[in-house]
């Protein structure tokens, strides 16, 4: 037992702990659910009300609702058509999209495609509020394949929104993709992983730690805490989301038998690689292929977070329920690699992640010591252009690690170093955000293409976010 869970199941005076408050507070659910008891459940693929040669429509409306998420209770969420996490979008590359959203929530929203090059005006600007009954078509080109996620980017309340439900799957087929021998269909899992925290009653608790932000004592997949997944003896593919507002994960099964790794944000990876341990921080996403054929009908495994000990360690249960053929292959070329190269690079440009800001009374967080200000933006690129930004934690050495995932719209990058030394394995390949741990620096590449107009980046944890850690750029 480390000395996290002692204390987390110690119940006793846990102020100094991210987790202690909530624990100590005695709302929580986190010791009456039961794990592996409830089955995943896999979000229904949203129809689109109308279709032509080049488009599908959509329509959305963001409602209050009330929903079972811990067995027996119910949970007030705001979600997209109600439903915790939304419903899954799916489409094939270069095939347009336009969704109404509808909001009729009481709050203002925004909603944002992560991971997509979409036009400014449909990216959602944290200040081009959806005010409540009001409506708006977001367009989406879906230039680029990959598993993305569409979630709110409302200025100053992303945190809160999307704790309270409002994020969803967003998947683009790859043209290419139909042909390879990957696993489909019901063997093609979705799996949105999030912590929450909920009262003795059922509420969601939205009560953030500035500093950590809301790292919460209950892991939701797809929105069911501890969920168990009866599989067959045979391979599945599993797009991975991290959902959560605040909390890194770092993905491993139980037997220690690596995956396939064969996608990262930015689609899929050139060929597959074998390995053994996937950190996934907040807003990443990663895709794996597991075979369950090397394990015996009737046992059972676990994807873990290794950055966990004791009881919650196990996100998810695989239970192998039946033997089936399995006409599925790991194939040996998936994609083109990508390659940006320091030599086409026309700028460099640095950044340096920090807590900060102009008051001393509450906990702030900035870009080179500014604060987000949606007026000015801190980088004007051209169009076209190859760029190299130096990404760098400068948070608090001396107290506890504070990851800052750092997400641009519009592009996807590579990563050319981290830390002086090439990037880590499984975040070889296109990216959208990068994980900075505290003192690590990367330096990452990327060509901005697609349109002009004014985008973001940011930190994605929510709280960070929400407390300023977040930029302007424009493209010209
Ligand atoms: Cu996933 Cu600017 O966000
Ligand atoms: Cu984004
Ligand atoms: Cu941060």
């Amino acid at each position: 037992m480390t000395r996290r869970e002692f204390l987390v199941l110690s119940g006793g005076t846990l102020a100094s702990h991210p987790l202690g408050r909530w624990v100590e507070s005695r709302t929580s659910n986190y010791f009456t659910v039961k794990r592996f008891q409830n089955l995943l459940q896999i979000p229904p693929v949203l129809r689109p009300s109308h279709s032509d040669e080049t488009a599908d429509y959509y329509e959305i409306v963001q409602r209050e609702a009330s929903v079972e998420l811990l067995p027996g209770k119910k949970s007030t969420i705001w979600g997209y058509q109600g439903l915790f996490p939304g419903p899954i979008i799916k489409t094939r590359q270069n095939r347009r999209t336009a969704i109404r959203h509808k909001n009729k929530l009481l709050v203002p929203t925004v909603v944002h495609l992560h991971g997509s090059a979409t036009p400014p005006d449909s990216d959602g600007f944290p200040t081009e509020l959806l005010l409540p009954g009001q409506e708006k078509i977001y367009s989406y080109p879906n230039h680029r394949a990959a598993t993305l996620w569409y979630h709110d980017h409302t200025m100053d309340y992303t945190g809160r929104n999307i704790f309270m439900g409002l994020a969803g799957m967003y998947i683009v087929e790859g043209e290419e993709e139909r042909n390879l021998p990957l696993p489909r269909d019901e063997y093609d899992v979705p799996l949105i992983v999030q912590d929450r925290l909920f009262s003795g009653d059922g509420a969601l608790l939205f009560k953030p730690d500035p500093v950590d932000g809301a790292v919460t004592d209950t892991i939701l997949i797809n929105g069911t805490p501890w969920p168990r997944m009866d599989v067959s003896a045979r391979k599945y593919r599993l797009r991975i989301v991290n959902g959560s507002n605040a909390r890194s994960f770092c993905l491993a099964l139980s037997s220690h038998f690596p995956f396939w790794q064969i996608a990262t944000d930015g689609g899929l990876l050139p060929a597959p690689r074998r390995i053994r341990e996937i950190p996934i921080a907040m807003a990443e996403r990663v895709e794996v292929i597991v075979d369950f054929s090397a394990y015996p009908v009737n046992s059972s495994l676990t994807l873990d977070d290794l950055n966990q000990g004791g009881p919650t360690r196990s996100l998810l249960q695989f239970k192998i329920v039946r033997k089936v053929r399995d006409d599925s292959r790991v194939p040996d070329h998936m994609a083109e690699a990508a390659t940006i190269s320091r030599d086409c690079a026309t700028h460099e440009r640095s950044f340096v992640f920090t807590r900060g800001g102009a008051s001393n009374s509450e906990v702030r967080w900035s870009i080179n010591g500014e604060q987000f200000d949606s007026a000015h933006a801190v980088a004007t690129v051209n169009l076209g252009d190859v760029e190299i930004w130096r990404l760098a934690n400068h948070s608090f050495r001396n107290r506890h690690n504070v990851v800052h995932p750092i997400h641009l719209h519009l592009v996807n990058f590579q990563i050319l170093e981290r830390n002086g030394k090439p990037a880590a394995p499984y975040e070889v390949g296109w990216k959208d955000t990068v994980a900075l741990s505290v003192g690590d620096e990367v330096l990452i590449g990327m060509r901005f293409e697609g349109y002009k107009g004014r985008y973001l980046f940011h930190c994605h944890n929510l709280e960070h976010e929400d407390r300023g850690m977040m930029a302007r750029f424009d493209v010209n």
